[in-house]
């Protein structure tokens, strides 16, 4: 048995020690701190019986106030031995629910390298992403990456408003639309019920 669990403090290390084993992209302990201080709505673990971690997300909202309100996901990875079980599918389907229903995120955005054939099909077949532009030499290694997205809702229409963002700006909950959920109209329609 492998539950999917928000993750804590606690779990940064075995995160880490995931990313190592999976993906050349590998990050200082400082980063998985700023995420889990900033939005530790959005990373998750899989942990089996043993209380091994053999799978994480690490998401993060972009907070840049000249786009729409938006989450991306930084990293994901599940060990060699846990694969083609669905538990990528089930750790991403908990962060994207969260940036919709913490943070009234419109979409996710994310990058794969174009040859990593697992991830895409996860992406695409599984969960909906789509490309939206391709970054040419994105990664060190002078590969390319796909720059998906998946919309999570209706875009809010822009605004006419002066920029008084203080202690706010995108995706503050002051700036929230209704939780999705919390009324049948508000729902987005392609929004599945989760794993
Ligand atoms: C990509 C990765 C996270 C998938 O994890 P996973 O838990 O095995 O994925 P799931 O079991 O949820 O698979 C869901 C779907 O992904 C696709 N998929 C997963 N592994 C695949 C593979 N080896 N080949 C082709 N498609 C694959 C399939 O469409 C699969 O659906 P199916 O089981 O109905 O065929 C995992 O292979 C991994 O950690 N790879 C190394 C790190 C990495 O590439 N991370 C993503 C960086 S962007």
């Amino acid at each position: 048995m492998v539950c999917i669990r928000q993750a804590t403090i606690d779990d940064l290390l075995a995160m880490q020690a995931c990313n190592l084993m999976c993906l050349p992209e590998n990050y200082q302990m400082k980063y998985y701190f700023y995420h889990m201080l900033s939005w530790p709505q959005l990373l998750f673990v899989a942990e089996d019986y043993g209380g091994r971690i053999v799978g994480y997300v690490l998401a993060k909202m972009e907070e840049d106030p000249s786009e729409p309100c938006h989450g991306h996901i930084t990293s994901l990875a599940v060990l060699r031995s846990h694969r083609k079980l669905g538990l990528a599918t089930k750790l991403m389907s908990a962060a994207q629910a969260a940036m919709d229903q913490v943070f009234g995120a419109e979409y996710v955005s994310l990058h794969v390298r174009r040859s990593n054939r697992a991830a895409f099909n996860l992406y695409t077949s599984t969960l909906g992403y789509q490309i939206h532009d391709i970054e040419a030499k994105y990664y060190a290694d002078g590969e390319d990456a796909y720059d998906m997205r998946k919309m999570l809702r209706q875009p809010v229409p822009k605004k006419h408003h002066h920029h008084h963002h203080a202690g706010g700006g995108c995706c503050s909950h002051d700036a929230l639309p209704a939780p999705a959920g919390s009324s049948p109209t508000t729902a987005s329609p392609e929004k599945k019920a989760d794993s």
